[in-house]
């Protein structure tokens, strides 16, 4: 089993996409997008981000790892009755189901940054975008004091070191990486530009059920907690997670979590 895949279909991600609609929406409002504008959300889930550009009248294709979540957009755009927002299975790394220049806008939002190989995934995604087209990346940034990488960090300190010659998913949010990838792929840097920008998880409970939403359906979250079980260390991680999204959070009664993101705008 390719454990890129397992990672994503051993939880269900719809859980934590479900706090993500809002922010998702306000970024597809911002990406310029027309009617008939043909559009591929890679890593796109359970289609937080492909749904509202398939509202603005794009012709979307999701492409994802894991099945549940392709199932799971698949409904979900089923149930708002969008025919022209559809899901297939298909990895970042390996675009062959799609002829060279197809697309205007290729987004993927904290998607394609979990997929290996991150110099053929910036490969695909130059060569399925038409010249004239644009590709719209969201990482999240090593290091940075906010939720997720905070997430990250703190779990890898409970997991195993990762087998040799694995890619940090991080690294796409750092600038110098993302050009090198870029670069690497025939896109001259100066068509590459950065922004910071922020997405918001808004959850109905409080912060320590949050935290349990992530223990229980968050893949990379519930691999840290199997793994501090066996050491008797899953009260620590529970703890360290439970202070740090207590801390980020700025509500009371609910949560509500800003995080940081580098927004990548690449033009061809
Ligand atoms: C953090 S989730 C983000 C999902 C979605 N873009 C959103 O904002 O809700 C990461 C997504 O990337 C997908 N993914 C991971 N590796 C992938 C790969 N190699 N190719 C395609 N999708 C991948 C996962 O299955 C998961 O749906």
């Amino acid at each position: 089993m390719n454990p890129n895949k397992a990672l994503w279909e051993k939880g269900d991600f719809t859980r934590i996409a479900d706090t993500m609609r809002e922010s998702g929406e306000a970024l597809v409002q911002r990406l310029g997008i027309a009617k008939g504008m043909k559009v591929l959300d890679l890593g796109c889930g359970d289609g937080t981000t492909a749904l509202p550009a398939a509202k603005l009248g794009a012709d979307v294709v999701g492409v994802d790892i894991a099945r549940n979540l392709v199932e799971a957009g698949n409904k979900r755009a089923a149930e708002v009755g969008l025919s022209n927002c559809r899901f297939e299975e298909g990895d970042a790394s390996n675009l062959e189901q799609f002829p060279d220049r197809t697309f205007d806008l290729v987004i993927s939002i904290f998607g394609a940054m979990f997929a290996p190989k991150p110099f053929d995934v910036a490969k695909e995604m130059v060569r399925v975008t038409r010249p004239g087209g644009r590709i719209v990346m969201g990482n999240w940034i090593p290091n940075d004091p906010t939720l997720v990488a905070q997430i990250l960090r703190i779990s890898s300190s409970y997991t195993p070191p990762p087998p040799e010659g694995f890619v940090s998913p991080m690294t796409w949010g750092v600038e110098g990486n993302v050009i090198e990838r870029f670069v690497a792929a025939g896109v001259p840097a100066e068509k590459i530009s950065f922004a910071r920008d922020t997405f918001t998880f808004n959850f109905s409970g409080t912060p320590s059920q949050f935290v349990d939403e992530f223990r229980k359906y968050y893949g990379p979250s519930m691999n840290a907690f199997e793994a501090a079980e066996k050491n008797g260390r899953a009260t620590d991680l529970q703890r360290e997670l439970e202070e740090l999204f207590n801390q980020q959070n700025k509500s009371t009664g609910v949560t509500s979590i800003p995080a940081t993101y580098l927004r990548v705008t690449v033009a061809l």
